[in-house]
């Protein structure tokens, strides 16, 4: 009582205050006062998907037009980074704190490692459940299955569809982790349930149409929390690893390299997903209260394990390397809310910070003590760029990587980017790809034509004061594509060498200042932050796998193995016989 009283007199004055949101009062109070003005929240999570992979960046050689479309009705988050690979990009998100703080710094969690990320630490998803929020996770979680305390309805999702592990094949739902010994396993629930019904449909058809069953049986009666974690453009197995509708691949016969050309139809489909969410939403009346957000996990890996074939040029490296190619990622915002759009923005924006904004962006106080959060409320300068307390501070920090197993370390400060160490002894740190200019889209003879006769931008150009213009999307483009710049180059070997750049002119991260007696002091600077981050370092979480976890032990299936008593009896999906199988 005592609360409600206070949080009357305070009124909405105390969002701005850190108040604690464990606890059961201010959420029931909460769910009372706001239910109805809470943004719904669709946020699209792209799997392994290359940097130059969406065409507002630039390429030509296949076509994004409702991501792109997503970005220049909204806006397309120019200077955005995540983790260079999926668990601790995906506890970056779900936790609002770097990998160092969730023991996710090194690493995946393989399917057959008996952890997760850590109970004890709040998720989104709890945050939002607790404010009133219906909260659906569709497709992929890869945070920890071993027990049922680590999986998505335990965490804060009251709905789950979708696998649990860190990828699947596109129609069988199965999966073989790159490591000996273990079995073929069948991983697709819904909630805590196997399930079987429309295995051999393609998982990005899926998934779509999972997201839209949820928009239209919501239909605006309750805020959404909504999280569309794609298994595109991740590859599935290893005798399989690119996988498209033939129909969809046809498209792109014009592309020469068979690779690419599946690669290019995985990010099609993907694609159209997005317009077809757009167009639910719509239909569904919601979309004049949400805030779409498209964004990818790390770089692509053009190359080595998993690679798909993706591209992240003009960036260096890829996925799990500690390089702008494995940690500036492609991503877009739209919400009607957001005061400007068809812009880019351009304050760094790190994937621990969507906690953080959301959560202001749907007026649910924050504990940022209790939950010891590294990302930062960049909602003020994305809804208000105009307002003066919008401006996000001109030297934030972002810990890329700090893995003390690998010894890599990768840390920026404002502009500046301090490198120390490498991944896979060096091999993946140059530029991986060129971009495509001989095998273009058809479509990119008219690339504005396309955008605006996209599913996308034909549902949000009702919610523009002015149309979209052709030279202001060319602009935003022209933009957003990346130079690398001339001038002097100094190359750094990380394996043996500090490197530092400044990533505002140098993103290309081809001129080392390291050696220069000017930035000593920048040096200094930054080893010292790193040294400091590190003090704070959880140990890294990882564990070692057991045969006995593998899925030849649970019913043929990716299973809570750590409370699930052992047994040969299998179970079957009956399409493609025995998921266990190790068959091709
Ligand atoms: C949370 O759990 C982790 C890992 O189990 C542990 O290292 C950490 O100390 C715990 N933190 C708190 C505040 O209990
Ligand atoms: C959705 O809500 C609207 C009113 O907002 C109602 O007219 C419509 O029948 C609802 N649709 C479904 C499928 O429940
Ligand atoms: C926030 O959390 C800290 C640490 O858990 C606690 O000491 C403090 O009282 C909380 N603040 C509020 C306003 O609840
Ligand atoms: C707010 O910003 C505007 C222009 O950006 C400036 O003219 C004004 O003085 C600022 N107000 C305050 C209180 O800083
Ligand atoms: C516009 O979309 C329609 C239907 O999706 C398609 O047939 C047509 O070729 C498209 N036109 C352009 C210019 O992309």
């Amino acid at each position: 009582m005592l609360w409600l009283i206070l949080k009357c007199l305070l009124g909405y004055a105390l969002i701005s205050f850190d108040v604690i949101i464990n606890n059961h009062l201010a959420a029931a109070d909460a769910t009372v006062e706001q239910d109805g003005e809470k943004p719904h929240i669709i946020f699209i999570l792209a799997d392994d998907l290359g940097f130059d992979d969406i065409s507002f960046h630039g390429s030509q050689e296949f076509l994004t037009p409702n991501i792109d479309a997503l970005g220049y009705h909204g806006k397309i988050l120019e200077h955005l980074y995540a983790p260079a690979i999926c668990t601790p990009s995906r506890g970056a998100l779900m936790t609002g704190r770097y990998p160092i703080h969730t023991g996710t710094q090194h690493f995946v969690i393989s399917n057959e490692e008996p952890w997760g990320l850590p109970t004890n630490i709040t998720m989104l998803p709890e945050i939002f459940q607790k404010a009133g929020y219906s909260t659906n996770l569709v497709g992929k979680w890869h945070l920890g299955f071993a027990k049922r305390e680590f999986t998505p309805t335990h965490r804060g999702f009251d709905y789950h569809y979708g696998y649990w592990g860190g990828f699947v094949d596109y129609y069988q739902r199965r999966s073989l982790m790159p490591v000996p010994g273990y079995s073929m396993g069948y991983d697709f629930r819904r909630n805590m349930e196997l399930e079987c019904a429309e295995r051999g449909t393609y998982a990005t058809e899926l998934f779509t149409r999972e997201a839209e069953r949820i928009i239209l049986a919501n239909n605006n009666t309750k805020p959404l929390l909504l999280v569309l974690s794609h298994l595109a453009v991740h590859a599935g197995n290893s005798d399989d690893p690119l996988q498209a509708p033939e129909e969809e691949i046809a498209k792109f016969q014009y592309i020469k390299d068979p690779n690419r050309r599946t690669y290019a139809a995985m990010v099609s489909r993907l694609d159209q997903s997005v317009g077809r969410i757009i167009h639910t939403l719509e239909k569904a009346n919601m979309l004049k209260n949400s805030i779409v957000i498209f964004h990818s996990d790390n770089g692509g890996p053009s190359v080595g394990l998993f690679a798909n074939s993706a591209s992240n040029f003009p960036l260096r490296g890829q996925k799990n390397t500690p390089w702008e190619g494995g940690v500036r990622v492609a991503g877009a915002i739209w919400s009607p809310l957001m005061r400007e759009r068809a812009s880019l923005f351009h304050p760094t924006m790190y994937i621990g910070d969507w906690l953080p904004t959301l959560a202001a962006a749907a007026s649910i106080p924050l504990n940022r003590s209790a939950l010891r959060l590294d990302g930062i409320n960049l909602w003020p300068a994305l809804s208000d760029a105009s307002s003066n307390h919008s401006l996000p501070k001109k030297n934030r920090e972002i810990v890329h990587f700090l893995d003390d197993i690998w010894n890599v370390v990768a840390f920026q400060q404002g502009d500046w980017k301090y490198v120390k160490g490498t991944t896979s002894a060096g091999r993946l740190d140059n530029l991986l790809t060129y971009r495509e200019l001989v095998d273009t889209d058809p479509r990119s003879l008219d690339y504005f034509a396309a955008v605006e006769n996209s599913t996308t931008s034909q549902v949000l150009r009702k919610y523009d004061e002015s149309q979209l213009q052709r030279e202001h999307v060319e602009q935003l483009r022209n933009e957003a594509t990346i130079r690398c710049g001339t001038g002097v180059q100094r190359s750094c070997n990380a394996l043996i060498e500090e490197c530092l750049y400044n990533v505002a002119v140098d993103p290309c991260e081809r001129n080392n200042l390291a050696a220069s007696r000017d930035y000593s002091d920048v040096l200094a600077r930054m080893r010292r932050r790193v040294r400091q981050h590190r003090r704070t370092a959880w140990p890294p979480g990882n564990q070692k796998g057991y045969f006995e976890y593998s899925p030849s032990h649970h019913r043929c299936a990716w299973t809570n193995f750590l409370e699930e008593s052992a047994s040969e009896e299998s179970f079957d999906c009956g399409l493609y016989g025995m998921p266990c199988e190790l068959d091709s």
